[in-house]
């Protein structure tokens, strides 16, 4: 949720770890903060409240100069928006202390410390982290050993970067819940919470794993595991693309994605779906012999990866007959859940390091589930790694907080996962070459939904002075409604609720007046006139009906319904076409109330802590 980039180096840092933050500030953006050590020997730390900007402003109207820093943009937990909870965190003006994550048992330190003598400026958790340091260098020689002693008392996700003043040569990091990267440079060092903050200055890096301490030099990374043993970690070699932090002249990065469908879409499918068939190992090695046995699927996931999960469940049923429950992480993780045999857990995650589906994979290990596929947009992200199998969606950077092309390339390689599982469980030829016919059809088909641009941009005039929205589907266009009503709610702030429209006379319709506009998700499919029915129901009681739908599905408008042409597809990646222009309709609302469409309020992107 939070970002932090930290750097070891002859030359001025300040540069890099300002424009470090700005490539992460998506990921929280309440305040940011840096701290530089000063070739005096002093620190310099300057935070403000608000976007990396105002700190960027704030060190170009006083210059610092340092080539060892810490920097953080915080979306905040414990403690309000205010300069003196921004990051980093300061002991004794001697170690200066950045971190993501929760310490839940700082009230406890809090109270230890302050009965030591130290004096706490802040409400957050993290100054404890900076006190308990502090403290522990009294008896140790090293800000290694002090940081290796204190996380031994910290309980809950962090992941950390501490500064010493008396030791301007390194930086020392610590990782347990929150991801932390190092980027390895010529003779300079860095870490992020994320690679992408580095792509300006290194493409090699190395994923510091659970428990992990490290302490990093100008020319020497040394890392630690859990019980203290030094460790070797693999390099890895970033291929992510480094203009992927770039707006690519749209408006904002939302859009920029949107529009990026077709082509994530199409590379997703390269190599994999060759002809009417699946390559071999597209799920990861081994994924064929596990596949084959596989009889139940337990998929978990939050937010939007939790609607593509659920869209999946129609098609995993339906085309592959293998039966699939789909979960929130967040409850899946805490509740005791029966395990049935020959059963594959999913985890599903844009960002691989979300809290709750980590923790709800890492439950799954231990209760029983003997293999784990990630369906993933980040290489070497948590998820990847701690997972028996993974797919990569390959959507590229998605940096709008409202996730768009992941979504739609995790349905896609739900598709390929269908036929994949299937493929073991009796599916027909003419079931999987229908699959593989229509997935060849959806760049194309994406790219001919895209030019509806201009008729919604017109109908979001018409939302965008609403305070409710209901969104209703059917079948496997019902998690899509759930998925735009989401998209609005997250980014226009109107408040959308989605419903499965067989569900309405159970309740909701007591809501429909003439300013509740109804969006409806129509394709030409089984449940068309059932889902025809349901539009009746509502027209009867005077309600505004806005029908995303196929031509052919003969729907007629009038005054109290606008039907809204979707171009034609097949049945199987329907929920993929019909998806973007509820995007589209999300985003030219936003656009029109004048939100943060790429930062929304309260929102992060990636969140990693509960
Ligand atoms: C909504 C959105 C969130 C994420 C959710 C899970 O637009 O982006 O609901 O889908 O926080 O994140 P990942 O997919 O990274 O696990």
């Amino acid at each position: 949720m939070c970002g932090i980039v930290g750097a070891v180096a002859e030359r001025n840092v300040v540069e890099i770890l300002l424009e470090g933050l700005k490539r992460l500030e998506y990921r929280g953006y309440d305040s940011a903060g840096v701290a530089l050590l000063q070739a005096d020997g002093t620190f310099s730390r300057t935070r403000r409240i608000g976007k990396v900007q105002a700190l960027a402003d704030a060190v170009d109207a006083s210059p610092v100069l340092g080539g060892t820093g810490i920097a953080h943009t915080r979306w905040a937990t414990h403690g309000g928006v205010t300069e003196d909870n921004a990051h980093p965190h300061q002991s004794s003006d001697r170690i200066a202390v950045v971190h993501n994550g929760i310490i839940e048992n700082y009230e406890t330190l809090r109270s230890g410390l302050e009965s030591q003598g130290y004096t706490f400026t802040s409400d957050t958790d993290t100054e404890s982290i900076a006190h308990t340091v502090h403290s522990l260098l009294k008896t140790n020689e090293t800000l290694l050993g002090a940081v290796q002693q204190a996380v031994a008392r910290f309980h809950g996700a962090y992941g950390t970067v501490v500064m010493d003043k008396e030791d301007p040569s390194r930086i020392v990091v610590a990782r347990s819940g929150s991801p932390l990267v190092i980027g390895l440079g010529l003779g300079e060092n860095f870490v992020a919470s994320d690679q992408m903050a580095l792509l300006p200055v290194t493409r090699r890096f190395i994923f510091l794993e659970e428990g992990d301490v490290a302490e990093i030099t100008r020319r020497s990374v040394s890392i630690f595991d859990a019980n203290g043993a030094p460790v070797e970690r693999e390099i890895i070699e970033s291929n992510v693309e480094h203009d992927s932090g770039d707006k690519g002249g749209y408006r904002h990065y939302m859009l920029k994605e949107i529009h990026e469908q077709p082509t994530v879409v199409r590379n997703a499918l390269q190599h994999r779906l060759v002809g009417n068939d699946i390559a071999d190992n597209v799920f990861g090695e081994g994924a064929d012999a596990i596949f084959a046995s596989v009889k139940h699927v337990q998929i978990v996931a939050c937010g939007t990866s939790y609607h593509s999960g659920m869209t999946a469940r129609y098609w995993l049923e339906e085309f592959a007959g293998v039966s699939c429950n789909v979960e929130i992480a967040s409850e899946f993780r805490y509740r005791k859940s029966v395990v049935l045999p020959n059963s594959l857990l999913i985890t599903i995650s844009q960002s691989g390091e979300t809290a709750d589906t980590l923790a709800a994979l890492r439950l799954a290990k231990e209760i029983g589930y003997s293999s784990s596929l990630a369906i993933c947009n980040v290489a070497g992200s948590s998820l990847v790694r701690e997972s028996s199998l993974s797919y990569m969606t390959r959507a590229g950077a998605e940096i709008g907080v409202a996730s768009t092309k992941a979504f739609t390339t995790q349905l896609a390689g739900f598709l390929l996962l269908t036929m994949a599982l299937g493929k073991h469980n009796g599916m027909s030829s003419d079931t999987s070459n229908e699959i593989a016919h229509a997935l060849h059809s959806l760049p194309a088909k994406l790219e001919e939904t895209l030019t509806m641009t201009q008729g919604i941009e017109d109908l979001a005039e018409e939302f965008a002075d609403k305070h409710h929205s209901l969104f209703l589907g059917r079948g496997d266009q019902y998690p899509i409604a759930m998925e735009g009503a989401l998209k609005l709610k997250e980014i226009s702030y109107i408040h959308a609720e989605a419903y499965a429209s067989g569900e309405l006379k159970h309740g909701p319709l007591a809501l429909i007046d003439d300013e509740m506009p109804v969006i409806v998700v129509a394709p030409n499919n089984e449940l068309l006139e059932k889902l025809k029915s349901n539009v009746e129901e509502v027209r009867a009681r005077g309600g505004i009906m806005y029908v995303f739908a196929d031509k052919d599905a003969h729907f007629k408008g009038d005054d109290t319904m606008r039907v809204i042409d979707v171009p034609h597809c097949d049945s199987p990646i329907a929920p993929i076409i019909y998806t973007v222009p509820l995007q589209l309709l999300s985003y030219y609302v936003a656009l029109i109330k004048g939100t943060d469409v790429d930062q929304p309020r309260n929102l992060a992107k990636s969140v990693t802590v509960e």
